[in-house]
């Protein structure tokens, strides 16, 4: 049986109203717009409202995704959200978009792998595809990472943001995986972690552990440094396992954690900075929404054409890594 590919049928996305810029940020923690932008790009960030939750931003994503892919709630088979900030420990948050998105079949649950989350819900929906499993997949990555920042903490708190981005998975009727790389849709996904990195990047709470949410806690030169390694190594197996070349990339859409690491794989890659879907200076790091925010953006704004290949890359807590290559 020749397995189905799945590709991108629309995306969507939502940034809470409240934008935050640096300024602002340094008039209650001990930082300066100069420090921010020099280490990291970013300029400014938004905020979820008091009472506005990750399932508020990742259903105005989802709307805007099953509208851009002209899909009825009715057709899809499967929600994923990938979130580091659930509204509760359980049940999960993509219950509560079904439950608003008055979806009453089919199944919804959480990925969890904090900034990578976004490429393991897609790989997860793409492997769901091609199993025959599910024909149309509801993939979201959403966050509130306001809400587990310790703002006392202004080597972390400075660095991330809210927002959600969602796209629709469809099964693809004319192409199958064998294909190639030239047809349309998920060429394939890659996904690591390395589970003795845990304290370069964690939260110091949680159910079984403290009672408690706990805050973000980051060794962020340490994290740097395993970026621009495991980023470059992800990149490099996922056009391998598709023969094709650095040459071949059109568009990078990135994980957004800072600017200082997306130029040293644009740069690795030999790709152009004008080649970089960049949102981190508005957004900062939204961690596993910033994927689809960014994709989002890009192909609205009409850079992301069809035909075109685009790579999407993420590292985070875990360490979690991964990479999928995309023919639009
Ligand atoms: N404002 C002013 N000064 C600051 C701030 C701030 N907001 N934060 C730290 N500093 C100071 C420090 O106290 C330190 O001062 P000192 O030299 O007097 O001790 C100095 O700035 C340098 O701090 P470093 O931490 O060494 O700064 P660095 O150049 O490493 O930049 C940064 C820090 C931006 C966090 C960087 O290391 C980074 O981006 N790391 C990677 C983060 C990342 O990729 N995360 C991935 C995923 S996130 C996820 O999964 C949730």
């Amino acid at each position: 049986m020749m397995m189905q590919r799945s590709y991108i049928a629309g995306s969507g996305s939502y940034l809470p109203a409240r934008r935050v810029t640096n300024q602002e940020l340094s008039e209650t923690v001990d930082t300066t717009d100069e420090w921010i932008v020099s280490r990291t790009g970013i300029r400014s960030r938004h905020i979820a409202a008091d009472g506005e939750l990750t399932s508020d931003l990742a259903y105005e994503a989802a709307i805007r995704a099953l509208e851009h892919a002209q899909t009825d709630v009715d057709d899809l088979d499967l929600i994923i959200v990938a979130t580091t900030t659930p509204d509760q420990t359980f049940p999960a948050t993509a219950t509560k978009v079904q439950a608003r998105l008055n979806m009453r079949h089919g199944a919804a649950f959480d990925v969890q792998a904090v900034c990578s989350g976004f490429i393991y819900a897609l790989s997860v929906g793409d492997n769901f595809i091609r199993a025959g499993q599910a024909k149309t997949v509801l993939v979201i990555g959403a966050e509130t990472f306001s809400r587990i920042l310790d703002w006392e903490d202004r080597s972390t708190c400075v660095l991330f943001g809210d927002g959600a981005g969602a796209v629709v998975l469809k099964v693809d009727p004319e192409n199958s995986a064998g294909s190639g790389a030239n047809a349309r849709g998920i060429l394939s996904t890659h996904l690591h972690s390395d589970g003795r990195y845990n304290e370069l990047l964690y939260v110091d709470g949680g159910p079984s552990s403290t009672q408690t949410t706990g805050h973000v806690r980051m060794v962020g030169k340490e994290v740097f440094r395993h970026a621009v390694t495991n980023l470059a190594a992800v990149v490099d197996e996922a056009l391998d396992a598709n023969d094709l070349g650095r040459p071949d990339l059109n568009w990078l859409v990135p994980h957004q954690a800072n600017k200082r690491i997306l130029d040293s794989t644009a740069k690795k890659l030999g790709m152009s900075e004008d080649q970089i879907v960049v949102t981190v200076d508005r957004h900062a790091n939204t961690s596993a929404a910033s994927i689809p925010l960014a994709l989002d953006e890009a192909v609205k704004d009409g850079r992301i054409q069809a035909g075109q290949l685009i790579l999407l890359e993420a590292m985070g807590g875990g360490l979690t890594w991964g990479a999928s290559l995309v023919r639009w």
